[in-house]
């Protein structure tokens, strides 16, 4: 299992003005990109391929992950070989691929984009705005892919432990017992709290067998006239698919950039945790905090 698919198409409207012009996948957390952190998740765990689902606007994610010869050139030329080593990640052995979904048509419909690329086989979905843990230190993708096989799975799904005031906002958990692995008999898109079979929140990161491909065909359009990947997957459980959650750990936050609450707190968090800077800016914000 060593394929994965990062949906980064959508328009990020909720950060405007900052991605007028340049993905919300692009912001920066601390040092790098959103989506830096999370190609860096997948490699880490032993994927070697990964599809992008882009749209127009997003071509600075191909930049990125793209080898620049002029500017390795340059640095090598001067001698700047600690700024070189911020390049590696560049190198690394993995082959990426790049689709456009040509409407914006939800997260169900950008998943539909990978069909031939994952062909066969099960694959990793990761959202491109959300990181999980500090610096992205997780291997929860890898836990749930040793779930997806052990239990004979078509889906597994991350799930985070949120607040009465959040359920609204994500595909909310109907499990069928507590713990850190558990079979789903349900699996509610945004509903309230009223509706909410628990707090157990997706958490932006998915294993699929092919078979989702056939459950997002019959899925139709819902809240927001969007192909919702939550429906597909409610219905591989009606259909009798086993379906697992794998709970994150608690080094294991998902930082969500889809809003700039969570979009500040993130950056805070990563910037307060830099090596150089970290220990200067908490002295600075002490400092606000006092005037
Ligand atoms: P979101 O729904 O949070 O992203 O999708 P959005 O639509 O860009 O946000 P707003 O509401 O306008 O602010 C989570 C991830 O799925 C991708 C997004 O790029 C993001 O990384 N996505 C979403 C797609 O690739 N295609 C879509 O049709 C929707």
């Amino acid at each position: 299992m060593n394929k994965a698919v990062i949906p980064v198409a959508g328009l990020g409207t909720r950060l405007l003005p900052a991605t007028k012009s340049q993905p919300k996948e692009m912001l920066p957390v601390g040092r790098k990109p959103i989506v830096q952190y999370i190609v860096e998740e997948l490699i880490r765990i032993g994927i070697e391929e990964i599809l992008f689902i882009t749209g127009p606007g997003k071509t600075s994610i191909e930049n990125h992950f793209g080898v620049n010869y002029e500017l390795v050139q340059t640095l090598r030329e001067k001698g700047k070989e600690e700024l070189l080593a911020e390049l590696e990640f560049d190198r690394v052995p993995a082959q990426y691929y790049y689709t456009h979904q040509r409407q914006l048509l939800g997260l169900g419909h950008a998943v539909l984009c990978s069909r031939s690329f994952a062909d066969d086989e099960p694959f990793v979905v990761a959202l491109g705005d959300s990181i999980i843990g500090l610096n992205a230190q997780s291997d929860i993708v890898r836990r749930m892919q040793r779930c997806f096989v052990e239990k004979g799975c078509v889906a597994v799904i991350a799930f985070e432990q949120v607040s009465n005031e959040k359920v609204h906002q994500y595909g909310i958990a109907q499990p069928k017992s507590n713990g850190e692995f558990f079979e789903l008999s349900d699996i509610v898109e945004k509903p309230t709290l009223q509706e909410a079979p628990s707090n157990l929140a997706v958490a932006a990161r998915y294993v699929f067998s092919p078979k989702i491909f056939a459950a997002l065909d019959r899925t139709e359009p819902g809240k927001g006239g969007e192909i919702q990947l939550t429906d597909a997957i409610r219905l591989l459980i009606k259909e009798g698919g086993k379906v697992w959650g794998v709970q994150l750990g608690v080094n294991e936050r998902r930082h969500d950039i889809g809003n700039f609450g969570s979009y500040f707190r993130a950056f805070t968090e990563f910037a307060l945790a830099d090596e150089k800077y970290g220990e200067s800016l908490r002295e600075y914000i002490a400092t606000l905090n006092k005037g």
